[in-house]
């Protein structure tokens, strides 16, 4: 599997022939906006976590560009609907077969509206599992005792969660939920993109470290191989 970073909460992951794309923010980040050509963006699903601005910005005109299949919690698709984008799966918590293999749209502890204040549904997270292996994006959340779920659905071979605190969890928090989800490698996103999640990157790679466990924090525009 392949994950591409393009800032804040937006990721690409491409496992077993397929792209998948998450929370498209990328035009509203200074620190990624003139690094990432958004035109350029391939995707063959593309999944939201939940409704807030920084998730969701560039998600109609990349929709409409690639056609991909946007999937997500049912109010956001109906959102999303007289917008133009017809290639859609409403979901809200639970299971589903794709073509790629099975998906579970988990609880994320957040909120969720959309950048006009239409309800959002709640807020939630992804486990994909492909033929190559199986990872969680937790979505925008705190800590929380559900996470111990998630090995009940699949061995996680990576995870992406956010690490910046004040709105999601903190490293700290990201550790103990990396006990809970029972995966020692985690990719950190939501982090330096606002002051109020400013974080400092030698400390929280210590801190996974003598857990004995890996932190990724990725540049933007980086891709990295994990998994097979
Ligand atoms: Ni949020
Ligand atoms: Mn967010």
């Amino acid at each position: 599997m392949k994950f591409t970073y393009f800032g804040h909460s937006c990721f690409l992951v491409e496992s077993a022939g397929k792209k998948f794309l998450f929370d498209p923010f990328i035009s509203g980040n200074p620190l990624a906006k003139d690094v990432i050509d958004i035109e350029k963006i391939e995707a063959d699903y593309i999944l939201i976590s939940h409704g807030h601005g920084d998730h969701v910005a560039d998600l109609v005109p990349i929709a409409m560009r690639t056609n991909a299949i946007v999937i997500a919690a049912y109010e956001i698709i109906t959102w999303l609907q007289p917008q133009g984008i017809k290639n859609v799966r409403p979901m809200n918590f639970g299971s589903a077969n794709f073509e790629f293999g099975k998906l579970h749209f988990v609880p994320a502890w957040h909120s969720s509206c959309l950048p006009d204040g239409t309800y959002g549904g709640n807020p939630g997270g992804f486990i994909v599992k492909t033929s190559e292996g199986s990872f969680y994006y937790s979505g925008d959340t705190c800590l929380m005792m559900d996470m111990q779920l998630i090995p009940h659905y699949a061995t996680i071979d990576f995870a992406i969660m956010p690490v910046g605190g004040n709105f999601t969890m903190d490293v700290t928090d990201a550790l103990k939920a990396a006990d809970f989800i029972k995966c020692n490698t985690v990719i950190g996103v939501h982090f330096d993109t606002f002051g109020l999640i400013t974080i400092d990157h030698a400390q929280a790679h210590d801190l996974f470290i003598h857990a004995g466990k890996e932190l990724i924090l990725p540049k933007i525009g980086d891709t990295i191989s994990l998994g097979k």
